[in-house]
């Protein structure tokens, strides 16, 4: 057999051992970078532990709180082997936006201070430009080329040396877009630090795929949610924070289990001087202890046997949909971003084409795939950045939006600007199968050698961004 057959043999096994009720439901789930989907034994085992223990409110010293002090702290540690992290605390938190927003509330942010990030990011990084800002901070983007969408690394380094003079600085990226499914260099967390600077790095796309190891690079800060590593529980995540970087952190109020000693008739309080400090009250403890239950399903399979899987697919889904084209030869599909697969993820963002070139709305194909038990993703995935540089959108007419109405809408900017926004994407996990990808290259095939219809012209702008 080979590699690949031997891959298949397994992951096909998996699939009807694991999730079965996708095959049950007909359901074809190509939304991976959205949210994973949890394995039944994942479910099983915590179901299992929650009905035969006691769980208590962590931090005391009777038994069912110390049974749970002893799960979250089994679930921590899991967690800083799973990351090779030993030089850094694991904050756990309600996601990874929950973690950036720590990062964005407590980093050092200043007159004298910027805040440099690619605009490939997600929203929950983009806006910790806003806490940058009301500090009185100096906040940058660095573009991403258009051929490629990777990081314009001319640019980020002209940038660095215009924002070097800067005391406290940080650099924000993703390991993996999550939109263009491009994985952006490692090699400038080392660059940027050698230079001065902080650097935050959004894994939160890039490890349910793909070996993040905290000793082989050494972010400040790194942000992830578990449920997009393995589908369950949703509401966890955590910020990995360098130990020589949690002083960098000034926290500016405390909370329930962040404090060693308050006081009332003073005004006085200690932090706790580790992770704690940013763990405001009680923990998910019930659902903490699934975090290590998920992480060894992920160690059974192994990381490099999942990327070389979905990836395998990826191929295979990408190669199908650039050879479809309409009768006058004209292609109907348009994959963006670069037209390799090296230093990429599983996931694409695609638009579709009619033979006039006329593109399809998403909102449109939206409609059509879910009426076919297709859950892909439309829109623009909360990651605007990578959406004007497919779009074109360039400042000035952003600027001109923005400054020529008070209400402004999707819609509203596609009537003035002339410019559709938004893609397709699809992206491919631990459970996908070549008969999910069949299904939804039948469904493009549908579209072959058919204008866009006029209904779905009208759709355009029908759903939030
Ligand atoms: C790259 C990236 N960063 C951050 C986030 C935010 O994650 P969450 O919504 O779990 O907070 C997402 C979610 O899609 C993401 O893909």
């Amino acid at each position: 057999m080979s590699e690949k057959e031997e891959l298949n043999t397994y992951f096909e096994a998996l699939r009807k051992r694991e999730f079965s009720r996708l095959d049950k439901d007909k359901q074809v789930y190509l939304d991976f970078t959205g949210g994973n989907l949890y394995p039944q034994s994942l479910l099983d085992k915590h179901f299992d532990f929650l009905k035969n223990n006691t769980l208590g409110n962590p931090h005391s010293s009777n038994p069912s709180s110390l049974l749970a002090t002893k799960k979250v702290e089994s679930a921590r540690a899991k967690v800083l082997s799973f990351f090779n992290a030993e030089d850094y605390y694991c904050i756990f938190t309600s996601n990874a936006s929950g973690a950036l927003q720590i990062v964005g509330e407590n980093y050092p942010f200043n007159d004298n201070s910027c805040f440099l990030l690619t605009s490939d990011n997600h929203n929950s990084v983009n806006g910790i430009r806003e806490y940058c800002k009301e500090r009185g901070g100096k906040y940058q983007y660095t573009t991403i080329n258009y051929e490629d969408l990777h990081i314009n690394e001319a640019e980020l380094l002209e940038k660095v040396s215009e924002y070097n003079h800067f005391e406290n600085k940080l650099f924000a990226y993703p390991a993996q877009s999550n939109v263009s499914g491009v994985k952006h260099d490692l090699k400038y967390i080392q660059l940027l630090q050698d230079k001065g600077w902080d650097v935050l790095l959004d894994a939160a796309a890039f490890v349910p795929t793909s070996k993040l190891d905290l000793q082989a690079v050494k972010p400040n800060f790194v942000c992830l949610s578990f449920y997009k590593m393995f589908g369950y529980p949703t509401g966890l995540g955590c910020l990995l924070v360098r130990k020589d970087s949690f002083s960098k952190l000034n926290k500016h109020w405390f909370a329930g289990g962040t404090v060693s000693f308050v006081a009332v008739n003073y005004d006085g309080y200690y932090l706790v001087n580790n992770h704690e400090r940013f763990e405001n009250g009680t923990l998910n403890y019930l659902d903490i202890p699934a975090i290590e239950l998920g992480l060894d399903f992920i160690e059974e399979i192994g990381l490099t046997q999942i990327n070389k899987r979905v990836m395998g697919l990826t191929e295979y889904l990408v190669n199908n949909l650039l050879a479809l084209h309409h009768e006058n030869g004209k292609p109907l599909v348009k994959v963006f971003g670069p037209h390799t697969l090296e230093n990429h993820g599983s996931n694409i963002i695609v638009n579709f084409f009619d033979p006039n070139e006329q593109a399809y709305p998403f909102e449109y194909l939206q409609v059509l795939s879910n009426k076919e038990n297709i859950s892909i993703r439309s829109g623009c995935f909360c990651n605007p950045g990578i959406d004007e540089i497919n779009s074109c959108m360039t400042t000035d007419e952003l600027s001109s939006f923005f400054s020529s109405r008070d209400h402004r809408s999707y819609k509203d900017m596609v009537s003035y600007l002339g410019k559709m926004r938004g893609a397709i994407r699809i992206s491919i996990g631990i459970p996908t199968i070549e008969a999910d990808l069949d299904i939804l290259l039948n469904f493009s095939k549908a579209l072959l050698n058919k204008e866009v219809p006029q209904e779905a012209l009208e759709m355009v702008g029908a759903f939030n961004q």
